[in-house]
Protein backbone atom coordinates (compact mmCIF):
# COMPACT_ATOMS: atom_id res chain seq x y z
CA UNK A 1 0.00 0.00 0.00
CA UNK A 2 0.98 3.77 -0.72
CA UNK A 3 0.61 6.14 2.26
CA UNK A 4 1.31 9.60 1.36
CA UNK A 5 2.37 12.47 3.41
CA UNK A 6 -0.15 15.57 3.20
CA UNK A 7 0.87 18.94 1.59
CA UNK A 8 -1.62 20.98 3.18
CA UNK A 9 -1.31 19.12 6.58
CA UNK A 10 2.65 19.37 6.71
CA UNK A 11 2.99 23.20 5.55
CA UNK A 12 0.20 24.25 7.61
CA UNK A 13 1.91 22.56 10.84
CA UNK A 14 5.48 24.47 9.97
CA UNK A 15 3.19 27.37 9.19
CA UNK A 16 1.54 27.22 12.53
CA UNK A 17 4.99 26.42 14.01
CA UNK A 18 6.44 29.47 12.61
CA UNK A 19 3.85 31.94 14.57
CA UNK A 20 5.68 31.31 17.48
CA UNK A 21 8.35 33.60 17.77
CA UNK A 22 7.81 34.83 14.28
CA UNK A 23 9.91 37.72 13.60
CA UNK A 24 10.08 40.42 10.97
CA UNK A 25 10.48 38.86 7.88
CA UNK A 26 8.81 35.42 7.95
CA UNK A 27 12.04 33.66 10.27
CA UNK A 28 11.65 32.77 14.33
CA UNK A 29 13.43 33.47 17.28
CA UNK A 30 13.33 31.00 19.66
CA UNK A 31 16.00 30.64 21.42
CA UNK A 32 16.35 27.63 23.54
CA UNK A 33 14.33 27.32 26.80
CA UNK A 34 13.43 31.02 26.41
CA UNK A 35 9.45 32.01 26.56
CA UNK A 36 9.13 31.03 22.85
CA UNK A 37 10.86 27.48 23.03
CA UNK A 38 8.22 26.74 25.81
CA UNK A 39 5.40 27.62 23.50
CA UNK A 40 6.79 26.00 20.50
CA UNK A 41 7.31 23.27 22.71
CA UNK A 42 3.59 23.44 24.23
CA UNK A 43 2.37 23.70 20.76
CA UNK A 44 4.39 20.16 19.24
CA UNK A 45 3.43 18.25 22.63
CA UNK A 46 0.08 18.90 21.89
CA UNK A 47 0.76 18.28 18.20
CA UNK A 48 1.91 14.78 19.43
CA UNK A 49 -0.85 13.95 21.66
CA UNK A 50 -3.76 14.57 19.55
CA UNK A 51 -2.16 11.96 16.97
CA UNK A 52 -2.10 9.76 20.51
CA UNK A 53 1.31 9.48 20.65
CA UNK A 54 2.87 8.73 24.27
CA UNK A 55 4.69 11.47 25.25
CA UNK A 56 7.71 11.31 27.67
CA UNK A 57 9.89 14.64 28.72
CA UNK A 58 13.40 13.68 30.25
CA UNK A 59 15.73 15.14 32.73
CA UNK A 60 17.38 17.43 29.92
CA UNK A 61 13.99 18.42 28.32
CA UNK A 62 14.36 16.40 25.64
CA UNK A 63 10.74 15.14 24.31
CA UNK A 64 9.71 12.02 22.51
CA UNK A 65 6.41 10.94 21.26
CA UNK A 66 6.06 7.25 20.81
CA UNK A 67 3.57 5.40 18.40
CA UNK A 68 3.52 1.58 20.05
CA UNK A 69 4.40 -1.10 17.43
CA UNK A 70 2.71 -4.74 17.45
CA UNK A 71 6.13 -5.75 18.96
CA UNK A 72 8.09 -4.71 22.05
CA UNK A 73 11.20 -3.89 20.06
CA UNK A 74 13.24 -0.86 20.43
CA UNK A 75 11.69 2.08 18.08
CA UNK A 76 12.77 3.37 14.89
CA UNK A 77 13.11 7.07 16.03
CA UNK A 78 13.16 10.54 13.86
CA UNK A 79 13.36 14.07 14.82
CA UNK A 80 15.39 16.98 15.36
CA UNK A 81 15.26 20.45 16.71
CA UNK A 82 12.63 23.21 17.91
CA UNK A 83 14.82 25.83 19.12
CA UNK A 84 15.82 28.49 16.80
CA UNK A 85 19.24 31.04 16.65
CA UNK A 86 17.75 34.80 17.12
CA UNK A 87 17.69 35.24 13.23
CA UNK A 88 16.07 31.57 12.69
CA UNK A 89 13.96 30.58 9.58
CA UNK A 90 11.02 28.38 10.15
CA UNK A 91 12.69 24.91 8.89
CA UNK A 92 15.65 24.23 10.55
CA UNK A 93 15.18 21.63 13.03
CA UNK A 94 11.54 22.64 12.78
CA UNK A 95 11.44 20.49 9.21
CA UNK A 96 12.40 17.42 10.92
CA UNK A 97 10.48 17.18 13.56
CA UNK A 98 6.82 18.23 11.92
CA UNK A 99 7.91 15.61 8.95
CA UNK A 100 7.68 13.11 12.09
CA UNK A 101 4.25 13.89 13.04
CA UNK A 102 2.93 14.25 9.69
CA UNK A 103 4.46 10.69 9.04
CA UNK A 104 2.40 9.52 12.14
CA UNK A 105 -0.75 11.24 10.94
CA UNK A 106 -0.34 9.32 7.57
CA UNK A 107 0.27 6.20 9.41
CA UNK A 108 -2.76 6.45 11.61
CA UNK A 109 -5.00 7.51 8.95
CA UNK A 110 -4.46 4.73 7.02
CA UNK A 111 -4.73 2.68 9.40
CA UNK A 112 -1.22 0.94 9.63
CA UNK A 113 0.25 -0.40 12.46
CA UNK A 114 4.12 -1.42 12.13
CA UNK A 115 6.16 -4.21 13.78
CA UNK A 116 8.71 -1.57 15.66
CA UNK A 117 7.13 1.36 17.56
CA UNK A 118 7.79 4.71 15.97
CA UNK A 119 9.16 7.20 17.82
CA UNK A 120 9.47 11.34 17.22
CA UNK A 121 11.60 13.03 19.26
CA UNK A 122 12.93 16.81 19.52
CA UNK A 123 15.85 17.71 21.63
CA UNK A 124 17.01 20.33 23.88
CA UNK A 125 19.55 23.18 22.31
CA UNK A 126 20.44 21.80 19.21
CA UNK A 127 21.42 25.22 18.30
CA UNK A 128 24.03 26.58 20.81
CA UNK A 129 23.06 30.06 20.26
CA UNK A 130 22.11 30.43 23.77
CA UNK A 131 23.99 27.74 25.77
CA UNK A 132 26.84 25.92 24.65
CA UNK A 133 27.70 23.18 23.97
CA UNK A 134 25.44 23.02 20.72
CA UNK A 135 23.21 19.67 20.28
CA UNK A 136 23.24 19.78 24.14
CA UNK A 137 20.20 17.63 24.74
CA UNK A 138 21.26 15.03 22.20
CA UNK A 139 24.84 14.53 23.70
CA UNK A 140 23.78 13.95 26.91
CA UNK A 141 20.75 11.21 25.33
CA UNK A 142 23.66 9.91 23.93
CA UNK A 143 25.70 9.95 27.06
CA UNK A 144 28.54 12.67 26.09
CA UNK A 145 27.73 14.74 29.27
CA UNK A 146 26.60 14.03 32.18
CA UNK A 147 23.77 16.15 33.73
CA UNK A 148 24.77 18.32 36.12
CA UNK A 149 27.69 19.33 33.56
CA UNK A 150 24.19 20.32 31.43
CA UNK A 151 22.45 21.71 34.07
CA UNK A 152 25.33 24.33 34.67
CA UNK A 153 25.29 25.41 31.21
CA UNK A 154 24.55 29.41 31.58
CA UNK A 155 23.88 31.91 28.88
CA UNK A 156 25.92 35.36 28.93
CA UNK A 157 23.18 36.67 31.37
CA UNK A 158 24.21 34.10 33.98
CA UNK A 159 20.96 32.02 33.60
CA UNK A 160 21.37 28.43 33.23
CA UNK A 161 19.98 25.30 31.37
CA UNK A 162 19.08 23.74 34.91
CA UNK A 163 16.90 27.19 35.85
CA UNK A 164 15.43 27.66 33.04
CA UNK A 165 14.76 23.60 31.78
CA UNK A 166 12.46 24.28 35.45
CA UNK A 167 11.59 27.63 34.37
CA UNK A 168 9.35 26.21 31.11
CA UNK A 169 8.43 23.57 33.08
CA UNK A 170 10.69 21.05 30.83
CA UNK A 171 12.85 19.36 33.41
CA UNK A 172 11.17 15.76 32.95
CA UNK A 173 11.55 12.53 34.98
CA UNK A 174 12.44 9.93 32.07
CA UNK A 175 16.43 9.56 32.44
CA UNK A 176 17.89 10.49 28.82
CA UNK A 177 18.89 7.63 26.49
CA UNK A 178 16.57 5.13 28.45
CA UNK A 179 14.89 4.46 24.85
CA UNK A 180 17.55 3.42 23.15
CA UNK A 181 16.02 3.19 19.25
CA UNK A 182 17.09 0.38 16.67
CA UNK A 183 17.90 3.36 14.01
CA UNK A 184 17.65 6.97 14.20
CA UNK A 185 16.93 9.56 10.95
CA UNK A 186 16.92 12.94 10.63
CA UNK A 187 15.32 14.68 8.34
CA UNK A 188 16.68 18.58 7.54
CA UNK A 189 17.11 21.41 4.98
CA UNK A 190 20.63 21.23 3.18
CA UNK A 191 21.18 25.27 5.32
CA UNK A 192 24.18 25.14 2.11
CA UNK A 193 24.29 25.97 -1.20
CA UNK A 194 24.79 22.72 -3.26
CA UNK A 195 21.18 21.12 -3.89
CA UNK A 196 20.29 24.25 -5.17
CA UNK A 197 22.72 25.32 -7.30
CA UNK A 198 23.19 20.96 -8.61
CA UNK A 199 19.26 21.28 -8.57
CA UNK A 200 19.36 18.07 -7.09
CA UNK A 201 16.11 16.76 -4.99
CA UNK A 202 17.54 14.71 -1.54
CA UNK A 203 20.82 15.10 -0.60
CA UNK A 204 22.01 11.33 0.86
CA UNK A 205 24.30 13.08 3.98
CA UNK A 206 26.79 10.27 4.35
CA UNK A 207 29.18 12.29 7.73
CA UNK A 208 28.89 15.82 9.81
CA UNK A 209 31.92 17.30 9.79
CA UNK A 210 33.99 17.96 12.86
CA UNK A 211 32.93 21.37 14.76
CA UNK A 212 35.31 23.82 17.08
CA UNK A 213 33.82 26.25 19.27
CA UNK A 214 36.33 28.71 21.35
CA UNK A 215 35.65 31.72 23.56
CA UNK A 216 38.57 34.32 23.67
CA UNK A 217 39.00 36.76 26.10
CA UNK A 218 41.47 39.30 26.01
CA UNK A 219 42.68 41.95 27.75
CA UNK A 220 44.15 44.77 27.26
CA UNK A 221 44.65 48.83 28.32
CA UNK A 222 42.16 51.45 27.61
CA UNK A 223 43.69 54.81 26.79
CA UNK A 224 42.75 57.40 24.39
CA UNK A 225 42.56 57.55 21.08
CA UNK A 226 44.11 61.00 20.08
CA UNK A 227 46.92 61.24 22.52
CA UNK A 228 48.04 57.19 22.52
CA UNK A 229 51.18 56.54 19.86
CA UNK A 230 50.49 53.68 17.98
CA UNK A 231 53.59 51.95 19.78
CA UNK A 232 52.34 51.99 23.19
CA UNK A 233 49.07 50.54 22.06
CA UNK A 234 47.38 47.56 24.13
CA UNK A 235 44.31 47.28 21.82
CA UNK A 236 41.81 44.04 22.59
CA UNK A 237 40.26 45.28 19.48
CA UNK A 238 43.33 45.06 17.17
CA UNK A 239 43.43 41.20 18.55
CA UNK A 240 40.08 39.91 17.91
CA UNK A 241 40.13 41.62 14.05
CA UNK A 242 43.54 40.13 13.18
CA UNK A 243 41.87 37.04 14.18
CA UNK A 244 39.43 37.63 11.96
CA UNK A 245 41.05 38.25 9.12
CA UNK A 246 44.20 36.03 9.34
CA UNK A 247 40.59 32.56 9.90
CA UNK A 248 39.77 34.28 6.95
CA UNK A 249 42.86 33.64 4.84
CA UNK A 250 43.32 30.51 6.31
CA UNK A 251 40.47 28.94 5.55
CA UNK A 252 40.70 30.01 1.98
CA UNK A 253 44.59 28.88 2.06
CA UNK A 254 43.74 25.28 3.29
CA UNK A 255 41.10 25.17 1.06
CA UNK A 256 38.91 22.14 0.83
CA UNK A 257 35.74 21.82 3.41
CA UNK A 258 37.75 24.22 6.06
CA UNK A 259 35.49 26.93 6.96
CA UNK A 260 36.57 29.70 9.63
CA UNK A 261 33.68 32.51 11.30
CA UNK A 262 34.27 35.01 13.89
CA UNK A 263 30.44 35.12 14.64
CA UNK A 264 30.54 37.30 18.08
CA UNK A 265 32.22 39.69 19.47
CA UNK A 266 32.12 42.36 21.90
CA UNK A 267 34.68 45.14 22.45
CA UNK A 268 34.81 47.30 25.92
CA UNK A 269 34.36 50.08 26.36
CA UNK A 270 33.25 50.38 22.64
CA UNK A 271 33.67 53.85 21.99
CA UNK A 272 34.78 55.95 19.34
CA UNK A 273 37.74 57.69 20.79
CA UNK A 274 39.05 54.91 23.51
CA UNK A 275 41.41 51.92 22.96
CA UNK A 276 39.52 48.63 23.72
CA UNK A 277 41.10 47.14 27.13
CA UNK A 278 38.66 43.89 26.32
CA UNK A 279 37.18 41.89 23.73
CA UNK A 280 35.45 38.92 23.77
CA UNK A 281 34.99 37.33 20.53
CA UNK A 282 34.21 33.28 19.56
CA UNK A 283 36.15 31.42 16.54
CA UNK A 284 34.09 28.74 14.62
CA UNK A 285 36.21 26.07 12.99
CA UNK A 286 34.75 23.25 10.99
CA UNK A 287 36.27 20.50 8.61
CA UNK A 288 35.30 17.07 7.20
CA UNK A 289 38.51 15.92 8.47
CA UNK A 290 39.29 15.79 11.76
CA UNK A 291 43.73 16.07 11.08
CA UNK A 292 42.69 19.60 9.27
CA UNK A 293 40.22 20.83 11.63
CA UNK A 294 43.29 20.25 14.46
CA UNK A 295 46.20 22.08 11.96
CA UNK A 296 43.41 24.90 11.49
CA UNK A 297 42.79 25.15 15.29
CA UNK A 298 46.97 25.24 16.32
CA UNK A 299 47.45 27.66 13.34
CA UNK A 300 44.61 30.22 14.95
CA UNK A 301 45.61 29.43 18.30
CA UNK A 302 49.46 30.33 17.51
CA UNK A 303 48.28 33.53 15.39
CA UNK A 304 46.77 34.37 18.66
CA UNK A 305 49.85 33.94 20.78
CA UNK A 306 51.91 35.67 17.98
CA UNK A 307 50.03 39.01 18.15
CA UNK A 308 49.01 39.35 22.21
CA UNK A 309 52.34 39.04 22.55
CA UNK A 310 53.55 41.94 19.55
CA UNK A 311 50.13 43.59 21.32
CA UNK A 312 51.22 42.87 24.81
CA UNK A 313 47.57 41.86 25.54
CA UNK A 314 46.33 38.95 28.21
CA UNK A 315 44.50 35.92 26.27
CA UNK A 316 42.18 33.13 27.52
CA UNK A 317 40.78 30.65 25.93
CA UNK A 318 37.83 28.89 26.79
CA UNK A 319 36.73 26.21 24.55
CA UNK A 320 32.80 25.94 24.10
CA UNK A 321 32.15 22.68 21.69
CA UNK A 322 34.33 20.05 20.08
CA UNK A 323 33.20 17.66 18.16
CA UNK A 324 35.14 15.04 15.58
CA UNK A 325 33.58 14.63 12.42
CA UNK A 326 31.06 11.75 12.56
CA UNK A 327 30.42 8.70 9.45
CA UNK A 328 26.79 7.83 9.45
CA UNK A 329 25.64 3.95 9.18
CA UNK A 330 26.93 3.09 5.08
CA UNK A 331 23.86 1.08 5.27
CA UNK A 332 21.47 3.40 6.32
CA UNK A 333 22.80 5.72 3.91
CA UNK A 334 22.65 2.85 1.25
CA UNK A 335 18.78 2.69 1.98
CA UNK A 336 18.20 6.83 2.37
CA UNK A 337 19.80 6.69 -1.41
CA UNK A 338 17.49 3.86 -2.21
CA UNK A 339 14.21 5.45 -1.08
CA UNK A 340 15.04 8.93 -2.79
CA UNK A 341 15.58 6.96 -5.85
CA UNK A 342 12.80 4.76 -5.58
CA UNK A 343 10.62 7.76 -5.71
CA UNK A 344 12.50 9.53 -8.88
CA UNK A 345 14.12 11.24 -7.14
CA UNK A 346 17.71 12.66 -7.94
CA UNK A 347 20.55 11.86 -5.43
CA UNK A 348 23.49 13.15 -4.44
CA UNK A 349 25.76 12.02 -1.45
CA UNK A 350 27.34 14.75 0.73
CA UNK A 351 28.67 15.65 3.93
CA UNK A 352 26.68 18.16 6.42
CA UNK A 353 28.15 21.37 7.08
CA UNK A 354 26.16 22.26 10.15
CA UNK A 355 25.57 20.54 13.25
CA UNK A 356 22.78 18.01 13.35
CA UNK A 357 21.41 15.92 16.61
CA UNK A 358 21.96 13.27 14.40
CA UNK A 359 25.93 12.86 14.88
CA UNK A 360 25.56 12.92 18.49
CA UNK A 361 22.61 9.66 17.81
CA UNK A 362 25.12 7.86 15.82
CA UNK A 363 26.88 7.23 19.12
CA UNK A 364 24.29 4.98 19.99
CA UNK A 365 22.96 3.33 16.73
CA UNK A 366 22.94 3.09 13.11
CA UNK A 367 22.45 6.45 12.16
CA UNK A 368 21.74 8.46 9.02
CA UNK A 369 19.94 11.72 7.41
CA UNK A 370 18.45 13.25 4.33
CA UNK A 371 18.53 16.87 3.11
CA UNK A 372 16.40 18.93 0.94
CA UNK A 373 17.79 21.86 -0.71
CA UNK A 374 17.84 25.39 0.70
CA UNK A 375 16.87 28.15 -1.83
CA UNK A 376 20.37 30.24 -2.35
CA UNK A 377 21.64 28.40 0.16
CA UNK A 378 20.69 30.65 3.51
CA UNK A 379 20.20 29.20 7.02
CA UNK A 380 20.07 30.81 10.36
CA UNK A 381 18.41 34.06 8.58
CA UNK A 382 14.66 34.98 8.53
CA UNK A 383 15.41 33.96 4.61
CA UNK A 384 15.96 30.20 4.96
CA UNK A 385 12.97 28.92 2.58
CA UNK A 386 13.00 25.51 0.89
CA UNK A 387 9.90 24.95 -1.94
CA UNK A 388 7.18 22.88 -0.41
CA UNK A 389 7.32 20.39 -3.20
CA UNK A 390 10.76 19.64 -1.61
CA UNK A 391 9.54 19.55 1.78
CA UNK A 392 7.30 17.10 0.80
CA UNK A 393 9.49 14.99 -1.40
CA UNK A 394 11.48 14.62 1.47
CA UNK A 395 9.21 13.78 4.22
CA UNK A 396 8.19 10.99 1.78
CA UNK A 397 11.44 9.87 1.55
CA UNK A 398 10.91 9.79 5.77
CA UNK A 399 7.79 7.94 5.59
CA UNK A 400 9.06 5.17 3.42
CA UNK A 401 12.21 4.65 4.64
CA UNK A 402 10.68 4.40 8.62
CA UNK A 403 8.26 2.27 7.12
CA UNK A 404 11.09 0.13 5.68
CA UNK A 405 12.74 0.02 9.24
CA UNK A 406 10.21 -0.36 11.70
CA UNK A 407 9.01 -3.77 9.65
CA UNK A 408 12.79 -4.95 10.17
CA UNK A 409 13.07 -7.97 12.95
C1 LIG B 1 23.97 24.40 14.37
O1 LIG B 1 22.97 24.82 13.76
C2 LIG B 1 25.28 24.67 13.81
O2 LIG B 1 25.71 23.90 12.93
O3 LIG B 1 25.85 25.70 14.15
MN1 LIG C 1 19.21 22.37 12.63
MN1 LIG D 1 20.66 25.73 13.08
Amino acid sequence: MDIKVDDSSLLGALDELAQIGAIEGGGCARLALSDEDKAGRDLVVARMKALGLQVQMDAIGNVIGLRPGREKLAPVMTGSHIDTVRTGGRYDGNYGVLAGLEVVRALNAAGVSTRRPIAVAFFTNEEGARFQPDMLGSLVYAGGLGLNEAYAAADKDGLSVGDELRRIGYLGAARPGAIRPSAFIELHIEQGPVLDEEKIRIGVVESVQGISWTEYTVSGVSNHAGTTPMRLRRDAGYLAASVNVFARRLAREMGGHQVATIGALALRPNLINVVPNRAVFTVDLRNTDEAKLKEAEARVAAHIAEVAKEERVAVEAKVLARFEPVIFDAGLVDRVEHHARALSLSTRRMPSGAGHDAQMMQRLCPTAMIFVPSVAGLSHNVEEHTAPADLVAGAQVLLNLLLELAERP
